[in-house]
């Protein structure tokens, strides 16, 4: 993993200590760490039936408003939150996530998004908003967490089609194009967050149905890249970008590409609903937007996150095939998984299922897919609710509205009787449920599809009949609840903590042995690196070599023969099914019959397994065996060996 320190990370922050322990910064903040689940969230989808299936999943905090910073009624604090991380983390990297939204004129061209800082509010957008988010985040008491933020969506990429002359043009986007206060907003909060040497910033950049125009595209990479060496930041400050935020769009169209044609004619001209766009989905558009980024002076190692909380688009009308060649749009909308009335419809989209649960580094270039939008919580309402954060009423919201220029006059796609924005919207969430895709399953049981981190520093000892191994703990964002321990490849047995003995072991032999890390949803990690490990040699006349011992003792002997018993005794603490004696004669001995046993013989070895009726034996249980043997010399007591599976 490469590990890139910013040159800002060694700038000291104004009023705050630079922890003297702070991890440096990694690639990618989300690889090897759990992620912050927000107990407010948690909560209430756990109270929705079925929820509890999706409950542990991790959301962003959204501070979005100044009073967000110390808590809002029955809503807990930016501090409350990070102590709770840092319990969660209990020691493990731990990523939080938080996203901060309170530019002054917010969000110009949605007025349920709209926020409490007018257009030319700057100033207490960095003295009342960013600064204190800033001292409390940086405390060195939260200086182990990976804290990753989203840096204001929405706002700057209206300035790049909703303002300056554009059909799409609103006054209030042309009003913040002009007095600059998105641009010096963001890189005012990218300086300030990005001094802090455990915060790993991206910024939002839409999503494919609004910036993935190649007339957008350019223009949105300039603009953010603006932003970034804007108000004293340098783009060190940026780790990455986010695309799709609360947005819906789909995470991969399966049944149609851009270089699809029908009837001779490419689908890029011809079909309504692509529109000449050349990205059709949020995979191809991050991926291309990243590169581009990467050409306009970002720095290489940035990496993308998609908000995959609502674009699953599963359920009962999701399409399970290319819809049919008659003509471009009987091909793209039978076939497209995204089923808005249109690309430009955001509010609270009627039919959306929950999207790919959060996973790290699922695709190349890609960091993370993360639920920034809490599902459950509204985008806006469409009649005006009375409220002190600036939120209006949006015709988007409303099923009924038959659409403006910005979503091409189509209806809104809107559920009805939504809640303001960011309220619990009951309805809402339990439709993301039941069209969640990959659906979910099994109530109670978290979805996930992280596998936990593999299993490092496996160390161990022996004895002659065992070994006691020990490694350090996995990392996993739903927990990790036990570990499969396997010797020369086959799993012995599982643990549930960081320790586990084997037994029944022979003496003198190497033996290999791997752990993996499983998690509260059943996903496995990889295998440890092997650890060889050879048992200690057996001591004394009559070492028993796994789990049980060997007692020999002649009962008569008449000088050209004799008769011996031989006590088997389970020396382990768990019950066996068979055992097994063997030994080497020193002398000419032969065994001429045997009972209570089944004997092998050749030349000076043998071997006595267990009869049918006495192979069990409990802890410390013991049973016997006899025989009869001839010999002709001297009669020299062998040294036995016993080995016992359970
Ligand atoms: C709202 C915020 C809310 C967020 C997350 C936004 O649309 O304006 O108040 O915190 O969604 O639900």
């Amino acid at each position: 993993m490469a590990v890139t320190l910013s040159a800002a990370s060694l700038v000291p922050i104004a009023g705050a200590v630079t922890p003297a322990h702070a991890a440096a910064r990694v690639d990618n903040p989300f690889v090897g760490a759990g992620v912050y689940v927000n107990p407010d969230w948690s909560a209430r989808a756990a109270a929705e039936p079925g929820g509890s299936a999706v409950a542990n999943q991790p959301t962003s905090l959204w501070l979005d408003r100044i009073a967000a910073i110390n808590g809002t009624t029955g809503k807990m604090g930016l501090r409350a939150h990070l102590n709770e991380a840092v319990r969660q983390a209990a020691g493990k990297p731990y990523v939080f996530q938080v996203v901060i939204y309170n530019l002054p004129g917010r969000d110009c061209a949605a007025l349920a998004s709209n926020g409490e800082l007018g257009p030319t509010e700057i100033d207490r957008y960095k003295t009342e908003y960013v600064d204190p988010i800033a001292a409390i985040i940086a405390d060195p008491a939260y200086a182990n967490l990976r804290i990753v933020t989203t840096i204001e969506l929405d706002s700057l990429p209206n300035l790049v089609t909703n303002a300056g002359g554009t059909a799409t043009a609103t006054p209030a986007c042309d009003v913040m194009k002009a007095n600059g206060n998105y641009v010096t907003g963001v890189g005012y909060a990218l300086n300030k967050l990005g001094a802090i040497p455990n915060v790993y910033n991206y910024i939002d950049a839409g999503h494919h149905g609004w910036l993935g125009w190649d007339s957008n595209l350019g223009p949105s990479v300039n603009l953010l890249h603006q932003a970034a060496t804007s108000s004293g930041s340098t783009v060190a400050n940026v780790q990455g970008f986010v695309t799709n935020t609360a947005n819906y769009s789909a995470l991969k169209e399966p049944y149609f590409t851009i270089d699809d044609t029908v009837n001779g004619q490419p689908i890029r001209a011809t079909s309504k609903w692509v529109d000449w766009n050349r990205s059709v989905d949020e995979l191809g558009y991050a991926k291309a937007f990243r590169e581009k980024a990467v050409e306009a002076g970002f720095d290489a190692n940035v990496g993308m996150l998609i908000d995959t909380s609502r674009n699953g688009w599963g359920g009962p009308n999701r399409p399970t095939g290319p819809g049919a060649k008659t003509s471009a749009d009987t091909y793209v909308d039978g076939g497209r998984i995204d089923r808005r009335f249109q690309l430009g419809n955001w509010c609270n989209q009627a039919g959306a299922g929950l999207g790919e649960r959060p996973t790290a580094a699922p695709e190349p270039g890609i960091d993370a897919y993360v639920w920034v939008k809490p599902p459950g919580e509204s985008d806006g309402a469409s009649q005006y609710i009375p409220n002190d954060q600036g939120k209006g009423a949006d015709q988007m919201c409303d099923p009924a509205y038959t659409g403006n220029v910005r979503n091409n006059f189509k209806m809104s796609g809107a559920l009805g009787g939504a809640p303001l924005a960011g309220e619990w919207f009951s309805a809402q969430f339990r439709e993301l449920l039941a069209n969640a895709y990959p659906p979910v399953n099994g109530g109670g049981t978290p979805t996930d599809t992280v596998a936990p981190s593999v299993p490092t520093g496996l160390a161990g000892t022996t004895t002659a009949t065992g070994a006691s191994l020990s490694w350090t703990a996995s990392t996993d964002n739903v927990g990790v609840t036990g570990y499969q321990v396997f010797r020369n490849g086959v799993q012995v047995g599982t643990s549930t903590t960081t320790s586990y003995t084997d037994s029944g072991l022979t003496a003198s032999t190497a033996y290999s042995y791997t752990v993996k890390a499983r998690d509260a949803a059943g996903n496995v990690s990889a295998a440890s690196a092997a650890l060889s490990l050879t048992t200690q040699a057996g001591g004394g006349g009559n070492p028993g070599t796994g789990g049980c011992t060997a007692t020999y003792k002649v009962s008569s002997d008449w000088g050209s023969g004799f008769n011996a018993d031989v006590t088997v005794t389970n020396t382990g603490t768990a019950a066996v099914n068979s055992w097994k004696v063997t030994w080497t004669w020193p002398g000419s001995q032969q065994i001429t019959n045997l009972w209570n046993g089944s004997l092998t013989q050749s030349g000076a070895s043998v071997s006595v397994a267990n009869a049918g009726y006495n192979g069990s034996l409990a802890a410390g249980g013991s049973t016997a065996f006899g025989f009869g043997a001839g010999y002709s010399g001297g009669n020299t007591a062998p040294t036995l060996s016993c080995t016992a599976t359970g």
